[in-house]
């Protein structure tokens, strides 16, 4: 039972979510314009209970590779966007990825996520359906994989999972084209995304999206359509971060002062307002929250995550992996990072469910509805 005070509009949202009813517009602009100690605390509360009911408290790990920082693309928002000459390029080998798939899997991650820069190229392509199939291959089919490598074309999508990949995560970035469009150059348009997100579900990852949260010129109202927009495509996995300024990109000029605490506060809202709408999906608690406060990931599971993405690529290239500013560069499968990320969790009365694949409960209750 909670020791705060629901009054007013709040009452009512919170009777609207005891009730069973689908939440409207205006309930999720209420909840993510909820402020102050008390009336977060409600709604951390809330969302964790739900989290409790629908996902529980273990805490799913995926081993993150970011394997190559060479992207095709120039995404206004990004470090390591094309044309950022001030990035220096690296491309681990297909057996540097292979062996840090098999040190995540001897260090009992259930399951690790792939991801570089978007490139579209035959060469690429092959590259990744072998580093995929490789560690399938090493792992004993055990090792969970999960792509995130951006915008392909429907056959890649299917070679990579047919390689034995099972999920994708692809950022749909915000839901509204007018400030997508603000946000990428000519030629990198919301629908494309869009439709490769239809894709991959066609093809039967398992399928993740996510907003940045707190970008420039971004309202409440963007936010709460955010939301609406994962509950219709129906997704399995939420990755949602707050937006961090990286200086060398075109859009950090618009940024005046930048408040790490107000973004924080807002991004673990979202993580909330996302659990109590979507209930049994997988949400992750990402380093963009680790980025801005050392206790940001805890803060995540409490305000309703359930997935941590350790960084275990190699460390000599954590410096040149920086989408944006302060992001940590610590070697988290070490095991003394994994130590203290275990006492972290258990602080909170929570456990790593180490060698499980984790895969979110709605994928399954989708697919057996599909078949009834
Ligand atoms: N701040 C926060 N997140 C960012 N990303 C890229 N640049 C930034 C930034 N400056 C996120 C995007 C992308 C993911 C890989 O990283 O959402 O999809
Ligand atoms: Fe490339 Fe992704 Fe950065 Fe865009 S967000 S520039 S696609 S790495």
């Amino acid at each position: 039972m909670t020791k705060y005070k629901k009054t007013g509009v709040l009452a009512d949202v919170f009777d609207r979510i005891n009730s069973g009813a689908e939440l409207e517009k205006p309930d999720i602009e209420s909840l993510l314009s909820l402020s102050g100690k008390n009336e977060l605390n409600l709604l951390f509360e809330k969302a964790y209970e739900i989290k409790l009911k629908y996902v529980g408290k273990k805490v799913y790990l995926r081993g993150l590779i970011e394997f190559s920082n060479i992207c095709d693309k120039n995404c206004f928002y990004c470090g390591i966007r094309k044309d950022n000459k001030k990035t220096k390029r690296f491309q681990m080998t297909l057996q540097e990825i292979v062996g840090a798939g098999i040190r995540a899997f001897e260090n009992h991650y259930g399951s690790i996520v792939l991801q570089s820069g978007e490139r579209n190229n035959p060469r690429f392509t092959e590259f990744v359906a072998l580093a995929v199939k490789k560690i399938k291959e090493e792992t004993g089919g055990k090792l969970g994989i999960t792509l995130c490598l951006g915008e392909q074309s429907e056959e890649t999508y299917q070679k990579w999972f047919d390689a034995g990949a099972h999920r994708y995560l692809l950022r749909i970035e915000t839901s509204s084209e007018n400030l997508y469009k603000k946000l990428h150059p000519a030629g990198h348009g919301f629908r494309k995304r869009h439709e490769c997100l239809l894709l991959l579900k066609k093809i039967g990852y398992q399928v993740g999206t996510g907003v940045m949260i707190g970008l420039p010129g971004q309202t409440i109202a963007n936010l709460a359509d955010d939301i609406l927009y994962f509950r219709k495509l129906d997704v399995d996995m939420l990755g949602m971060g707050p937006y961090i300024v990286h200086d060398d990109t075109p859009i950090a000029s618009e940024i005046k002062g930048y408040d790490s605490k107000k973004q924080l506060e807002l991004g673990l809202k979202m993580i909330a307002a996302a659990r109590i709408v979507l209930k049994d999906v997988n949400i992750a608690s990402t380093t963009a929250l680790h980025t801005l406060s050392p206790d940001g990931r805890k803060l995540g599971l409490k305000a309703g995550a359930n997935v941590i993405m350790p960084n275990i690529t190699e460390t000599k290239h954590h410096a040149d992996y920086q989408l944006y500013k302060g992001k940590p560069c610590l070697d988290e499968s070490a095991s003394i990072y994994q130590e203290q990320l275990r006492k972290k969790i258990e602080s909170i009365g929570e456990t790593i469910a180490f060698d499980e694949w984790g895969d979110p409960p709605h994928f399954f209750r989708k697919n057996s509805k599909l078949a009834l």
